[in-house]
């Protein structure tokens, strides 16, 4: 299945946008965009491929915008918070507790003390942290579920950095090599209700990301079978790959669900209170970025056309181009969208202080011309979330749009002068 945003329609919301008094100022040279139905319907796709109490808990790392954690709320997610910043965050949007799961790699009793009070899920990611709840917990039970990570071991997909349940990986428990210290950890501690994995992300098949969910499934018999308990949440993590390249075909969330369904149907028996935990399957293909071309040099063997946004968004792009990847459109100063046939090959770089802040070389791209607008695809997740302060670059206006244009919203203003200069204070 393929639903990126087409370069057609967004041509013609970003016209839209150019034309509507007010919303964009000669400053904008970069601008994010995201759709916000497309949004929506993931949510849906999400709700409909897993049963009706399932918690999805969106992860905040992906699209940390607070305009979109509300939206969020409102729709009936929950949110996965990833450090003590991002569960504060969560709980500022107004959202429920029991809707928060809290998986800090590494968190430290003050860190537990705060999720725990505050009553969210926790899941704990190492034997210290077990520990350091056993003392914070004494006799008194903790007021939210507590889970334990599992990395399932299931190896690494095509993208080594960013594999999470490799035999070695930094995340969780270790499944086979402590199978039985993990068996032990849920006799002795009942408060241990839960478990959570999370295997991924983008370069990951469904086939291993649902053999890891089965493996710690396995797991949980285990353990309920010595503990005589049976446990209460079964957290699979996201890990949802999503389609970057123009007709690039990735499973859908439905199909993932079934695939589980079929390996562990004791999952969707409604035992468990289920959790998930996407992230780029929610985002990834809503945000477009827009940004002006300021020159275009044409040098010995290729023209470079010059933006206004490069290593400070996308820095897995530009740091592993071998490995991620955007499609780039050219559009009119009016935000047409240019198809010429007269193609010829580009080489797109950002604006920043170092040789390698390039967005693509070789780019097969119509003629780009001075004030035209570059429009970089699929940019919704992992993109203004790793946002680098390197050279003090602002951070751009952000926009939410629903109907292709027709109502437009500001999610986040440009970034002021005072703003950035107050961030190195
Ligand atoms: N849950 C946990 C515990 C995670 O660590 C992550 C992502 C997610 C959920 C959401 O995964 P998703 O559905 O978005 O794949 N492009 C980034 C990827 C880092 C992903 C980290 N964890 C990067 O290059 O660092």
């Amino acid at each position: 299945m393929n639903r990126q945003l087409k370069p057609a329609d967004i041509s013609i919301t970003l016209a839209r946008a150019l034309r509507r008094p007010g919303l964009l100022d000669s400053e904008d040279t970069a601008v994010v965009f995201y759709d916000l139905d497309l949004i929506a319907s993931r949510i849906s796709e999400l709700k409909n491929a897993f049963p009706a109490n399932t918690l999805h808990a969106v992860a905040i790392k992906a699209n940390p915008l607070a305009r979109i954690l509300a939206l969020l709320a409102e729709a009936g997610t929950g949110l996965e918070a990833a450090t003590r910043p991002e569960l504060f965050m969560a709980l500022a949007t107004g959202m429920p507790a029991e809707r928060i799961v809290y998986d800090s790699p590494v968190k430290t009793g003050d860190d537990l003390k705060y999720a725990l009070g505050a009553g969210v899920t926790v899941n704990l990611d190492s034997w210290e942290e077990v520990l350091m709840l056993e003392r914070l917990a004494g006799r008194q039970p903790p007021a939210g579920p507590v889970g334990l990570r599992i990395n399932p071991q299931v190896g690494a997909g095509s993208i080594a950095d960013t594999s999470v349940a490799t035999a070695d990986s930094k995340f969780g428990v270790p499944l086979s090599d402590q199978r039985n210290r993990i068996v032990r950890a849920y006799r002795l501690y009942p408060w241990l209700t839960g478990v959570h994995l999370h295997i991924g992300s983008q370069g990951c098949s469904l086939e291993m990301m649902a053999s890891g969910v089965a493996a710690v499934f396995d797991l949980v018999k285990q353990i309920e079978s010595a503990t005589g308990r049976q446990l209460s949440f079964f957290d699979i993590g996201g890990g949802l790959p999503v389609a970057y390249r123009r007709n690039e075909t990735v499973p859908s969330v439905a199909e993932y669900a079934n695939l589980l369904k079929q390996l562990c149907p004791g999952l969707f028996e409604g035992r468990y209170r289920l959790i998930t935990e996407f992230g780029r399957y929610v985002h990834a293909n809503a945000g477009w970025v827009a940004s002006r071309v300021e020159a275009v040099k044409q040098l010995r063997n290729e023209k470079i056309a010059m933006i206004h946004v490069g290593a400070d968004m996308f820095l897995r792009k530009c740091y592993r181009a071998d490995q991620w990847h955007h499609e780039i459109s050219v559009m009119e100063p009016d935000g047409s969208l240019k198809t010429g046939r007269d193609k010829s090959s580009y080489r797109v770089a950002g604006p920043l202080c170092f040789a390698g802040d390039i967005l693509g070389k070789g780019i097969s791209l119509p003629p780009v011309a001075r004030d035209d607008y570059l429009v970089i695809h699929d940019a919704g997740a992992y993109t203004l979330s790793m946002w680098s302060r390197y050279n003090s670059r602002q951070l751009p206006k952000v926009i939410g749009y629903r109907e292709n244009g027709k109502h437009f919203e500001i999610l986040k203003k440009r970034e002021t002068l005072q703003q950035v200069a107050a961030f190195w204070n």
